[in-house]
């Protein structure tokens, strides 16, 4: 259809200087103005036409105007119903209907063509020109009306403005009446016909950028194992080994009662914590280190005073979903304990789980991130700067540190990082030096100090790709457009 919209317009200008109305045009050779105007822009692209734009203006009746031009107006079919002798304003409404009487009366009189009194109707005048009629037909027939009776008819609602959109067209300067479409592909039947050798073939377009790839989207969890990757080699590179994580389930010994943490503590709450249900307890503790544990809780030890509470073994034979992966940092103190001293460089990158209420930046499962150093002597200012090299490294080289509080650690410090794009210092880590309470029972030697810091893995890939709602990142809300708009991956993390 197309191509024959096409032939006719050249075939037309073989003979004719212009097509001066698209619409006519297409009017005449039975095509639709929309398909002619296609054609034409398409033509006008390879320049085998100029076409030039029309733009008219031009008034329309309304429904109402095209009733009214058909059967008159309200004013004129209310005069002509009103007969010489009057009539009684009741029975001219029932003859007329309520619109056609409500208008017609205000026209008619303030045309003064009638007069009301109450209870009669009368003529005014003995003759009277339906001129709304007129004005309207002539408009339908597009002749030139006033600009006063155009004002009168749009006031009264009666005609619109249409803006018309058309072109004229001429001869471009690659004109020729029949235009050569250039194949796009070499196929079976130009072989088989021998007719590729007249062929034009198009140009390839080694610009044009392809369809775009559909599957093969990374979910932003998955990204986080990108994040998880480059954490992974920045430990590496620090010279740091990574610890075993592979259990999720946990004693509560571990997980709290190795830590310090007193069994009254909030967190170890169900609230707080998954406590598992079979097996709901641990089979084995290293039984004299049980006991030292429990000691430092109840009474202290090493200078410490304790809680001074009644500790149970019990409590701290809870099997839980771990809350943090710093129970896999206390049993690998321990272990190291239990041999003569060299100083180690542990991370872990693994799940945990907080039975939380979920909201924009918590989630009941998560990865923690934590690394470690153990040895003689070192200092807060140790831990300043292993942290300010480890962050640097992730991007983040902008850090202050917050005094907070651990049951593990003593000092301990939140960790910030000024944020560029959000213009904010954002909580990034939690770090601190692991109380003698802890290191001591263990069996680690007196001057042994431990540095170590947590985060979590999600923190920093929701930085890294702009998400502020952790539900973006994980669960049924994830928005399937974003996996597909957000980058492979990004260089220079
Ligand atoms: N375990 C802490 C947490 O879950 C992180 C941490 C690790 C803090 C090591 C201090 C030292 O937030």
């Amino acid at each position: 259809m197309a191509d024959e919209a096409e032939d006719a317009i050249l075939v037309y200008l073989k003979d004719n200087d212009e097509i001066s109305n698209s619409a006519n045009f297409a009017e005449e050779f039975g095509f639709s103005h929309d398909e002619i105007l296609n054609v034409i822009r398409r033509l006008n692209g390879f320049r085998f036409v100029e076409a030039q734009d029309i733009r008219k203006e031009r008034w329309v009746l309304t429904e109402e105007g095209k009733t009214y031009a058909a059967v008159g107006s309200p004013e004129f079919q209310l005069f002509s119903a009103v007969p010489t002798e009057g009539i009684a304003p009741e029975e001219l409404q029932k003859k007329l209907g309520p619109a056609v009487y409500k208008i017609g009366c205000q026209q008619a009189i303030k045309n003064k063509w009638v007069q009301m009194a109450k209870a009669q109707v009368s003529r005014k005048v003995e003759h009277a020109d339906d001129k709304v009629k007129d004005l309207l037909l002539r408009i339908q027939k597009d002749e030139v009306v006033n600009q006063e009776d155009i004002d009168a008819l749009k006031r009264r609602k009666l005609i619109i403005q249409q803006i018309w959109k058309g072109n004229s067209v001429r001869k471009g300067p690659e004109y020729a009446p029949k235009r050569k479409r250039a194949a796009t592909d070499l196929t079976r039947e130009n072989l088989q016909r021998g007719d590729w050798k007249e062929l034009e073939f198009k140009e390839y377009n080694f610009s044009a950028k392809g369809l775009p790839v559909e599957g093969g989207h990374l979910h932003p969890l998955l990204k986080a194992c990108f994040v998880r990757r480059q954490v992974q080699t920045i430990f590496l590179n620090m010279g740091f080994e990574e610890m075993p994580t592979n259990n999720y389930v946990e004693s509560s010994f571990w997980n709290f009662d190795a830590l310090f943490q007193p069994q009254q503590h909030p967190a170890r709450d169900s609230h707080d914590t998954f406590f598992l249900k079979v097996p709901s307890t641990t089979r084995m503790l290293p039984e004299d280190y049980v006991e030292r544990v429990k000691e430092i809780h109840e009474s202290g030890g090493y200078q410490s005073r304790g809680y001074g509470y009644d500790w149970k073994r019990e409590e701290a034979n809870k099997n839980l979903l771990r809350t943090h992966t710093t129970a896999v940092s206390s049993r690998m103190l321990y272990a190291l304990a239990q041999k003569p001293f060299a100083p180690k460089k542990y991370y872990s990158i693994d799940r945990v789980f907080r039975n939380e209420a979920v909201d924009r930046t918590h989630l009941a499962e998560f990865h923690q991130i934590e690394g470690l150093i153990c040895d003689r002597g070192l200092t807060l200012g140790d831990l300043i700067g292993v942290l300010h090299d480890f962050f640097s490294r992730l991007g983040m080289s902008k850090l202050r540190f917050k005094p907070a509080y651990n049951p593990y650690t003593e000092p301990s410090m939140e960790i910030f990082s000024y944020h560029e794009g959000f213009k904010k210092w954002v909580e990034v880590g939690n770090s601190g030096m692991f109380r003698p309470e802890m290191l001591l029972p263990m069996g680690l030697p007196e001057d042994v100090r431990v540095i170590a810091w947590g985060l979590s893995l999600e923190r920093p890939t929701m930085i890294l790709y702009g998400i502020d709602n952790i539900r973006d990142l994980f669960g049924p809300k994830v928005d399937l457009g974003l996996i597909k708009r957000n980058p492979i991956c990004r260089l220079g993390l």
